[in-house]
């Protein structure tokens, strides 16, 4: 690489100070135009952020500009013939270098052996030698283009392909600077250049309904629109185990360590078993049955139970939830029999279990219909549940008061996700699925992610050892939503499972090939050890304080000149840094073109009111 430069055109000044990694390199005067021509090209000239070559014995030392100032010359100046000095000429130009990587051998290599010396002569980088060191792959002639390098026009930065998409991927920057739009340049690229080929799977979870259009990421993708309000849309499928998952329905129940999840538990499995019989429609019929029997002997529990049980009974499907309760209601106790109960019309009492079908003929329990409700998970598993509250409150065995609360979480919970998931062996229909959350409400949106994200690292997991090919990438627009670390409106329960399963994914998950992409307005809401195990960052702007800091945190080997530009970078220019890239990297990323942009675009308000 060294050979190539013709020298002295791109020769712009020498070294005066070297402490360390930090060179103060004096420019010659002649040095100061804003940019040379060198070999029919446009080279910036000396500036803040620019990079300069500083040979070495046969190595180059290569480092940034991270400071330029001038100073009063120590030489004696030479007066001119009058006697009196020029003003200026007493003033020389100095800029501060950092230094970070060295060409040897042909080949940019971040990290250094050897410190230029005093004298040492620095040079312009020529575009070529630019581009390779801003692109690890310009050496390979492959590689994935990101974008252009800021201030250079031309020079284009190319980064690996697996050093970039096989790592975990964070975006960040204020709203409006262009987040989206990187996001899905990066992804539309790979996927047109993937042209479906290799067993990936692409997952982007999109909160504002962003990523459906047609072009938008490519057009074989499937998209998941499911709706709280109504229950249309396309349903998210999920494993078949899905709704016996007790950890996650504990915990999107919140039941309580001691006494509720034990009782969940047991429902769970109940209904897991139930579905495992031959026939689990006559196994209900028996089951209702037998709850009814067990009412010899215990009017007053009948009396007690009356809502329960038009809830119990109205999760059968076809059930006219109107007549049901005037069945229920038209049954009467007569405590001093015995505690039987007593049928108004046909005045039969409860004394033995042989008595049932006539006392309870009304409720048409043996005609309804549970071979439908088998079928139906979260029915299934709703009736169990509310079967065993019922049976437990009646034996004593638990108080009403511990369980009841666990009984309308869970089945609201229940209710939802059944317009929410769709259990399925198969998964994921197509290669790349975009899930909208558009149209689901705010707590739900808190909690598909997160579901999503458990089985598809659950899916990842069982083929990622064997199929060494494979891998699942986990994208988030807007993530602060699902990894905000200081929620107040949340269990603190709720929020440590939910931020350790993404923990778990950032820290276990690129072994079994599963990729995380965050993209965030808030990087300081997000939970520091996602935060800092990202592998490459792209910093949009970023104004806020707390922001800045956390980012800073994180990405601790972004420079001083780098770093004191995030909050002025333009839209649609970032600062690429992690181990895709040799040293932090500034990129102005392309623009999609229309079709293809996320719908996040700035409205022209003055166009639209007419005015201006
Ligand atoms: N690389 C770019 N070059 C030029 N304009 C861009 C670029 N990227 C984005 N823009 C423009 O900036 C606007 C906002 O972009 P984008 O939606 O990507 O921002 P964002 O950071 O995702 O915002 P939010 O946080 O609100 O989602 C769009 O109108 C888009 O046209
Ligand atoms: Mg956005």
């Amino acid at each position: 690489m060294r050979g190539e430069v013709s020298g002295d055109l791109l020769l712009i000044g020498e070294v005066t100070d070297v402490r360390g990694t930090k060179v103060k390199v004096k420019v010659y005067s002649q040095a100061n135009e804003a940019s040379v021509f060198y070999h029919g090209e446009l080279v910036r000239g000396v500036s803040v952020g620019g990079y300069l070559r500083l040979p070495c014995g046969y190595d180059d030392v290569i480092g940034v500009v991270e400071g330029d100032y001038q100073q009063e010359s120590r030489a004696v100046a030479s007066k001119g013939a009058d006697g009196r000095e020029a003003p200026g000429s007493y003033l020389e130009r100095y800029v501060d270098v950092s230094v970070f990587g060295s060409f040897s051998s042909g080949r940019f290599n971040r990290g250094i052996e050897v410190l230029p010396l005093v004298r040492s002569k620095a040079y312009l980088l020529s575009p070529k030698q630019l581009a390779a060191v801003n692109s690890p792959v310009e050496a390979t002639g492959a590689g994935f283009r990101v974008g252009e390098l800021v201030g250079h026009d031309g020079v284009d930065v190319r980064l690996p392909f697996n050093a970039l998409f096989a790592s975990h991927i964070g975006i960040f920057g204020n709203t409006g600077s262009g987040k989206s739009n990187t996001l899905c340049r990066l992804f539309t690229d790979c996927l047109g250049q993937r042209a479906g080929c290799g067993s990936s799977k692409f997952v982007f979870i999109d909160f504002n309904g962003e990523y459906t259009a047609k072009a938008v990421l490519c057009h074989d993708k499937e998209v998941y629109g499911p709706s709280t309000r109504t229950g249309a849309g396309a349903k998210i499928p999920v494993p078949p185990g899905f709704f016996f998952d007790v950890d996650m329905w504990a915990m999107l129940a919140k039941a309580t360590e001691k006494t509720q999840r034990p009782f969940l538990k047991r429902c769970i499995r109940k209904a897991g078993a139930i579905l495992e019989m031959s026939d689990p429609g006559a196994y209900l019929r028996g089951m209702v049955r037998k709850l009814l029997e067990d009412y010899c002997g215990c009017g007053p529990a009948f009396d007690e139970q009356r809502e329960d049980l038009v809830r119990l009974f109205s999760l059968v499907p076809g059930v006219d939830v109107g007549s049901l309760e005037r069945a229920i209601d038209s049954i009467e106790v007569y405590q001093q029999y015995n505690n039987a109960l007593h049928k108004r019309d046909s005045g039969k009492l409860l004394y033995s279990p042989a008595d049932v079908p006539e006392v309870f003929s009304d409720l048409c329990y043996e005609s309804m219909d549970y071979s439908s409700l088998a079928s139906d998970r979260p029915a299934l598993l709703e009736f169990i549940a509310r079967y065993r509250f019922i049976e437990a409150v009646r034996s004593h065995t638990i108080t009403r008061e511990h369980i009841a609360p666990l009984i309308q979480r869970y089945s609201a919970e229940l209710r939802e996700a059944s317009k929410l998931y769709e259990p399925c062996i198969s998964g994921f229909k197509s290669d790349v699925s975009v899930i909208s959350l558009l149209n689901v409400n705010l707590e739900q949106k808190k909690i598909v992610p997160l579901v999503v994200a458990k089985t598809l690292y659950q899916f990842q997991k069982e083929r990622g050892q064997n199929e060494r090919g494979s891998s699942a990438h986990l994208v988030i627009d807007e993530a602060h939503n699902v990894l905000s670390y200081s929620s107040q409106r949340e269990s603190e329960n709720w929020r440590d499972y939910r931020l350790e399963t993404f923990e778990e994914i950032v820290k276990e998950g690129r072994k079994f090939g599963m990729y995380l992409t965050v993209c965030s307005q808030r990087p300081a809401d997000i939970s520091p050890t996602i935060l800092s195990q990202m592998h490459n960052y792209f910093i949009h702007r970023l104004v806020n304080d707390e922001d800045l800091r956390a980012i800073s945190k994180a990405v601790s080997f972004i420079d001083s000149a780098n770093a004191s530009m995030i909050p002025v970078l333009p839209q649609g220019c970032c600062i690429v840094s992690g181990t895709a890239t040799t040293y932090p990297v500034r990129v102005q990323v392309d623009v999609l073109e229309l079709e293809k942009q996320p719908m996040s675009f700035d409205r022209d308000l003055a166009k639209a009111w007419g005015v201006g």
